[in-house]
Formats: structure tokens, C-alpha cells, sequence
């Protein structure tokens, strides 16, 4: 037997509480909250409750003929905080669904639109966006390449920040070059672009606010849909609930997944600004995005989003996320003096690290294997690694995980 898990340990998991995970090598502390999607930790009692009510009163009930009735409060809390409210919400079950939809219901905008050139979908080279064949076409992971293929007609840009792609030191991308590439193709043939506002890969790289307000205005003025993956950034990750929010910018669809249900049931959304959205409201035989999957928007799932956004309310409104986030910073800068280090930023609670080169181009994998032994659970790849806590750890707890990371990284 073979079971396809990216990450193989031989241990199994006994039982969890808070930010801990007792396993069979002991008890191990979550700095990376599962997979940046468990943002409240493993006993949120008020989202296990209503979950399990939810599954006791009302499984899951055909949404060709039904409606839950949490759907639309639910819906109205996700759109209010995404400033989205008089959009649209579609409800898929996996973050890579929530990006498919998002191209889907961009192309098809333009194709009602009757700018039926528009096919074109303009993503970057150096990011992640999901696992389904859709969505490895827009990912650009360079070690992702047996994935990739090519279902889109995708131009692929620079990012706004320095990497180094396939071996080689890419130039980063102004506004000016996204113009630039768009004019190339000819705007008559894009339809959107789509992004990580942080990329998560090479260590956190938030993409500078000039820049998105850039693409914002390219997007208006060339009649572009502007997807933002917030799948990792969403739900107050980088302290409000949307990244992009904090430049003041809103994107027309925004990909929804992870931590909006607390981790606690597969749930994600593709949310969708009115200007999308009324083009889609023509009654017609067949509602448009309505086929979706079969288990989206399923009463559950519903569940687990609605009490995720009041234990996210609860958490921002006791100004325990914000302290949490000022923690973070401090213990960011206490640490970014060890020479090891070339690079540590922090957006909200989302840490990137990129360790010096000396170190060697796996040295973050091998921090990652180092935590691990001392019971920390980071990420760490190539020479990166990234950590994101869950909200509701304790500051202590934080200063521990910062120690043992430090010490860690002296030990490469
Ligand atoms: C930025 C980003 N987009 C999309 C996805 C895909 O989400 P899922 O794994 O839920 O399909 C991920 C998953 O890690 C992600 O990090």
C-alpha cells in the first residue's frame, strides 16, 4: 500500500489541544497552524459545537432543492468583511476549487460581456496556487513541474519582488512591465490576473501597496479581472481580513479557503464584486455557477464558516490578534540580528525567513527538520521557511517558538 502524503512521518497523531499536537515522539507545538488553515487552534469549542449540532440536526441536504438556513447570514458575514456586499459568493470545498471558479467565472464575464478575445489569464511565475489540473496551470512552483500543465493560455509574469526561478535570478516586475506584457499580447486578449498578495514561497514576500494600486488601475483601465488568492492571507491572517484591504485596494474576485472555516471542515469561496456579479443575474434556465460541486455550500461547511467568523470577530474585537501580531514583530526583530538570517519579514501573523546562502540551497528544509526534532513545527523549504501562528496562541508560547527557531537556525 502507498498512501500520497507530501510530508512522511512515522508517527501518528494521538490527540490535540490548543496549538499542541501529542504524537508518538511527544508533544509537539504548531507554529504553522496545520497548513496556515487552524488560525484558532485545535479546541475552538464554539466552532466544534456548532459543527457537530449542525451534523446531528441537519447533514448534508441536497442544494438542488434546499437552502440551509445559515447560507445567507453566512454568506452576508463573509461578503461584509471581504467589502464585498453587494457581490456574489460561490462555495467550493478546497482552496484549488475556490481558484478554478475564479478563472471560470472571470472568463466567462468577458465571454457575456461579448469580448470574446478575452482568454488570455496572466499569473506569476513564483507562487502556488492549488492541486487540481486548473490550478497547477497558473501555479509556478519550480518544483512543481511534473504537475504543470498548460489548460489555460497563461502569460507568465515576474513577480513584484527578487527570486531566483528555475536557477535563474529573475528581474522583478513594475506596474510598467505588466503594462508593458499586456499591451504585448494586446489587453483585447487578457482576461485577468491573478496573484498571491503574499507570496508564501521564498519566505513571505508581501507584494508592495504601489504595486497592487497599480494593478488595480491596469485592471480598470484594460478591462481586466483582478483575482486575488487569499486563501493563506484571508480570514485577518496579516491583521485585516483581506491583505489587500490594508493598500486600500479591492480586488473583483478574491479566492477564499483555509482558514475561513477554522480548519475545521473543507470549506472555501470564491467572492465576487457587484461588477462581476450583476452580470451573472439575467434569469436564465440555468443559474450560472449554481452546478458547482457536490458537496459546496453544504450545511456543515456552512457551519464550520459562520462560527469562524465570530470566533474571528470575538478574537479582533478582545484585540488579541493585533497584540499577538505586535509580538510577532518584536520577536522578528530580536532575532533578525543572528547573521544566519538574510532576510525575516512578518506580515500579521504570516513569518518568512530566508537564511543565508552559505548555508546551502536546502538549509531551510534542514531548519525544518531541525524544529521538528525539538517538537516545533515550522515550514521550511529550499532556503526558506515561513511560520504562522495560530491567533489564539499565548505570547509565551510564541517567545518559546522564537527561542527554539533561533537556536535552531544557529545549529545549521
Ligand atoms: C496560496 C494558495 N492558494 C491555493 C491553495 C490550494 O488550496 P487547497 O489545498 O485547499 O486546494 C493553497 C494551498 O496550500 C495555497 O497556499
Amino acid at each position: 500500500m502507498f498512501v500520497y502524503q507530501s510530508r512522511v512521518k512515522d508517527q501518528i497523531v494521538g490527540s490535540v489541544k490548543d496549538v499542541s499536537v501529542h504524537a508518538e515522539g511527544g508533544i509537539y507545538t504548531d507554529a504553522i497552524s496545520g497548513m496556515f488553515n487552524v488560525p484558532f487552534g485545535y479546541s475552538c469549542d464554539p466552532i466544534k459545537q456548532h459543527i457537530s449540532k449542525t451534523l446531528t440536526d441537519l447533514p448534508f441536504h441536497p442544494k438542488d432543492h434546499f437552502y440551509s438556513s445559515e447560507l445567507f447570514e453566512t454568506s452576508e458575514l463573509v461578503l461584509k468583511r471581504a467589502k464585498m456586499e453587494d457581490g456574489g459568493l460561490l462555495y467550493v470545498n478546497s482552496g484549488s476549487e475556490a481558484i478554478e471558479s475564479s478563472i471560470a467565472m472571470a472568463l466567462e464575464y468577458h465571454q457575456r460581456k461579448g469580448n470574446t478575445f478575452k482568454k488570455k489569464v496572466i499569473c506569476r511565475k513564483h507562487s502556488y496556487h492549488g492541486a487540481t489540473l486548473g490550478a497547477h496551470s497558473i501555479t509556478g512552483r519550480n518544483d512543481f513541474k511534473d504537475l504543470r500543465c498548460s489548460g489555460y493560455d497563461t502569460i507568465r509574469i515576474n513577480p513584484p519582488f527578487p527570486v531566483v526561478h528555475e536557477g535563474q535570478a529573475l528581474e522583478m516586475h513594475s506596474v510598467a512591465d505588466v503594462e508593458n506584457i499586456i499591451l504585448h499580447y494586446g489587453a483585447e486578449q487578457i482576461a485577468c490576473i491573478i496573484f498571491e498578495p503574499v507570496n508564501h514561497l521564498k519566505g513571505m514576500r508581501q507584494t508592495p501597496g504601489e504595486y497592487l494600486i497599480g494593478i488595480r488601475e491596469l485592471c480598470d483601465r484594460y478591462d481586466i479581472v483582478m483575482i486575488t488568492d487569499e486563501i493563506v492571507t484571508g480570514a485577518s491572517r496579516t491583521g485585516e481580513f483581506l491583505n489587500t484591504h490594508q493598500f486600500g485596494v479591492s480586488a473583483d474576485i478574491v479566492a477564499l479557503g483555509k482558514g475561513i472555516s477554522g480548519g475545521y471542515y473543507p470549506a472555501s469561496a470564491m467572492a465576487t464584486s457587484h461588477k462581476i456579479a450583476s452580470v451573472f443575474d439575467k434569469p436564465e434556465p440555468w443559474i450560472p455557477f449554481s452546478y458547482s460541486h457536490t458537496y459546496a455550500s453544504n450545511p456543515v461547511s456552512i457551519a464550520a464558516i459562520n462560527a469562524s467568523m465570530r470566533v474571528l470577530e470575538q478574537i479582533e474585537a478582545a484585540g488579541q490578534l493585533q497584540k499577538l501580531i505586535t509580538k510577532t514583530q518584536a520577536l522578528c526583530q530580536e532575532i533578525a540580528g543572528n547573521e544566519r538570517i538574510a532576510r525575516i519579514e512578518s506580515h500579521g501573523l504570516l513569518i518568512g525567513i530566508t537564511l543565508d546562502s552559505s548555508l546551502g540551497e536546502q538549509a531551510g528544509k534542514k531548519l525544518g527538520g531541525l524544529c521538528f526534532e525539538r517538537k516545533l513545527i515550522i515550514r521550511g523549504e529550499e532556503d526558506w521557511a515561513c511560520l504562522a501562528p495560530a491567533y489564539i496562541m499565548s505570547e509565551e508560547t510564541l517567545s518559546d517558538v522564537f527561542e527554539v527557531l533561533n537556536e535552531s537556525i544557529s545549529q545549521l
